[in-house]
């Protein structure tokens, strides 16, 4: 029997499905109802210094859709609205009624130790299993020198981190920025300062476009927009990348995020290193309750491939990363055409001469794909143009 309760650093998590620090946790009372409804823990909403000034726009989320489903999600909202003390009292709750749940606070603060070191010992205080720093806000945070203004920064992530390290009882984890040349760069930084283990990734910087009939920005606040943060199936590939890359760098643990919307999107970011996996934005579209399939799904997977548990999952997708020269290049597929579904449309013939090789051709009687073998390169950009997927590589 498979089980998908794991343990990291120590913590002992009775799923590896926690919620994002992200409008889903931004309430004790929303977190409570995901607790019951099955979450293995919850990131909470960032918690600042009470000082710190947050003030919203309006709208603050712009979408694009495909067949009428959300694929990626922008946002320009800043960190919870709660004072420490709200946070103080809510965790005491939480961690009372379910004592089996993982709570991780999330932290972000002015680039001053003490600030940092403040946040820190007042949390100490409550039972919290993890610190997740937030150096990786893209929008409204990076102005005022903090968010990614600290993440993209080795130094400022090393000094924070130290400064955490010195004086929290928790582990640490450091929630790294995708909005960077190399991922593994910040992350050996941080590592190197005594950071626990890391979270990855926050949002994409992004800019949703303008409006073609009113010339305005299409996220419009009064006429002007800001870049914001991206999210949802669009970025997975990206926190695929970023996740890889960590583990390919580190031994440290990592919670893995981006674009998590099915059981399967969270095997494979565990496959490719992650510990756990966080959701945000699949939530955010359509409720707590995706935890079920996710659970039900993961389980009968692992169950399905024998795995006792996720542990076991864990990296082998990212021993299968190398670099473009470590690739195979003798190996060479070629389309294979299933003559069934092929309505010899011509779609693939097209592609291929304008994108380069010219290897596939209609025959004479027009009712038929051929292929020049000797053209062809076997890149498979004509299996990915088909509409009726009538060409497998083989
Ligand atoms: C509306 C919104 C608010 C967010 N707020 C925070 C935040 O306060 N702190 C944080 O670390 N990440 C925040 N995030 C980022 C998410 O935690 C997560 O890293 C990101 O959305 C990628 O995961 P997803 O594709 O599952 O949404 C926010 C994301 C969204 C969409």
């Amino acid at each position: 029997m498979s089980t998908l309760k794991t343990k990291v650093l120590g913590i002992e998590f009775e799923n590896p499905f926690l919620l994002a620090s992200a409008p889903p946790t931004a309430s004790i009372e929303s977190i409570d109802k995901a607790f019951e409804m099955g979450w293995g823990g919850a990131v909470l909403k960032t918690i600042t210094p009470d000082d710190l000034e947050m003030v919203e726009a309006s709208p603050r989320y712009a979408t694009i859709k495909h067949n009428g489903k959300v694929i990626c999600l922008q946002n320009i909202e800043l960190l919870s609205h709660e004072t420490v003390q709200y946070w103080i009292d809510g965790i005491k709750y939480l961690k009372e009624k379910h004592p089996t749940k993982v709570i991780i606070a999330s932290i972000m603060a002015p680039v001053e130790r003490e600030e940092w070191q403040k946040l820190v010992k007042t949390l100490n205080e409550t039972p919290i299993d993890a610190y997740e720093l937030n150096f990786s806000c893209p929008h409204g945070m990076p102005e005022r020198n903090i968010g990614m203004a600290i993440g993209t920064s080795a130094e400022i992530s090393i000094l924070i981190t130290s400064w955490v390290k010195s004086v929290a009882t928790k582990p640490v984890f450091v929630k790294l920025t995708p909005n960077v040349t190399d991922i593994t760069w910040i992350a050996n930084a941080v590592e190197r300062a005594g950071a626990d283990g890391f979270a990855a990734i926050n949002t994409v910087q992004s800019f949703m476009g303008i409006n073609l009939d009113t010339l305005d920005p299409v996220l419009n606040i009064d006429g002007h927009s800001t870049y914001g943060g991206l999210s949802g199936e669009a970025v997975r590939p990206i926190g695929f990348r970023c996740v890889s890359q960590l583990r390919q760098k580190s031994d440290l643990p990592i919670l893995g995020m981006g674009g998590i919307s099915t059981w399967e999107d969270a095997a494979q970011y565990i496959a490719l290193g992650s510990d756990a996996v966080q959701v945000c934005t699949e939530v955010m579209i359509n409720g707590y309750g995706i935890i079920n399939g996710l659970k039900s799904g993961l389980l009968n997977y692992l169950e399905s491939k024998g795995f006792n548990d996720i542990s076991e999952l864990k990296d082998i997708g990212a021993r299968k990363i190398t670099s473009h020269e470590g690739l195979n290049k003798k190996s060479h597929l070629y389309p294979t055409i299933d003559k069934e579904k092929c309505v010899a449309c011509g779609k693939c013939v097209k592609i291929c001469s304008e994108s380069e090789y010219n290897a596939l051709g209609v025959n004479d009687n027009k009712n038929a794909i051929c292929l020049d073998k000797e053209k062809c390169a076997g890149c498979s950009l004509c299996s990915h143009v088909c509409p009726k997927e009538a060409i497998k590589m083989c």
